[in-house]
């Protein structure tokens, strides 16, 4: 099972649509995927306590787990992954550990673009994730309403759900 993580709260969301077009490749490529969105899993801010041990913390990070390699579907704030995002990092940790991670960003505009790489090194550096080098990264731009216009980020997102089935089939093959 791979997994997709999408970590806007937003009612309407860009980076949303960028996981839900993550999710089409991935099925089409004959994978089983699930696609999770943080607003329906209120978390706990983590205090490195008692918010361990939150029942929603213990299912995702047992999803993390399982997962044969995860998308990060996020939008840009301040120049950074979404703190929901963070937080669900910070409070799953070494649930990570080794897990190919690739990255569907929407942002406000294209200066941000090197944006997720304080949270890529962090994943690499804390819990050894292979990160694809080839990222997703939309803007207002690259979209009509719900719809991704732009044919340039669609071909990058299947080209993002063929390299974490590649990558993940490999790592899997040879442990
Ligand atoms: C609090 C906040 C901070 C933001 N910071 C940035 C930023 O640093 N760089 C950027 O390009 N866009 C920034 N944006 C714009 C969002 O990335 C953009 O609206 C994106 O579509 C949000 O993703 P979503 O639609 O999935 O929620 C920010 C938006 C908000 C609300």
């Amino acid at each position: 099972m791979y997994l997709i993580i999408a970590s806007s709260l937003k009612s309407t969301s860009r980076s949303l649509i960028l996981a839900e077009a993550a999710e089409r490749s991935l099925k089409s490529l004959g994978r089983e995927v699930e696609l999770i969105k943080l607003r329906d899993y209120p978390l706990p801010f983590c205090d490195g306590e008692t918010a361990y041990g939150d029942p929603r913390v213990s299912l995702l990070a047992e999803k993390i787990v399982a997962a044969e390699g995860i998308l990060i579907a996020s939008p840009i704030y301040n120049y950074s992954i979404n703190s929901p995002l963070k937080n669900l990092i910070e409070l799953t940790g070494r649930n990570w550990q080794e897990k190919v991670v690739g990255f569907l960003c929407a942002a406000g505009g294209a200066s941000s673009y090197m944006a997720i790489m304080g949270i890529a090194s962090s994943l690499m550096l804390d819990f050894r994730c292979l990160i694809l080098p080839k990222f997703v990264y939309a803007t207002g731009n690259h979209f009509e309403e719900d719809r991704i216009t732009d044919e340039g980020v669609e071909q990058r997102i299947t080209e993002l759900a063929r390299s974490l089935v590649r990558i993940s089939t490999a790592m899997r093959e040879y442990p």
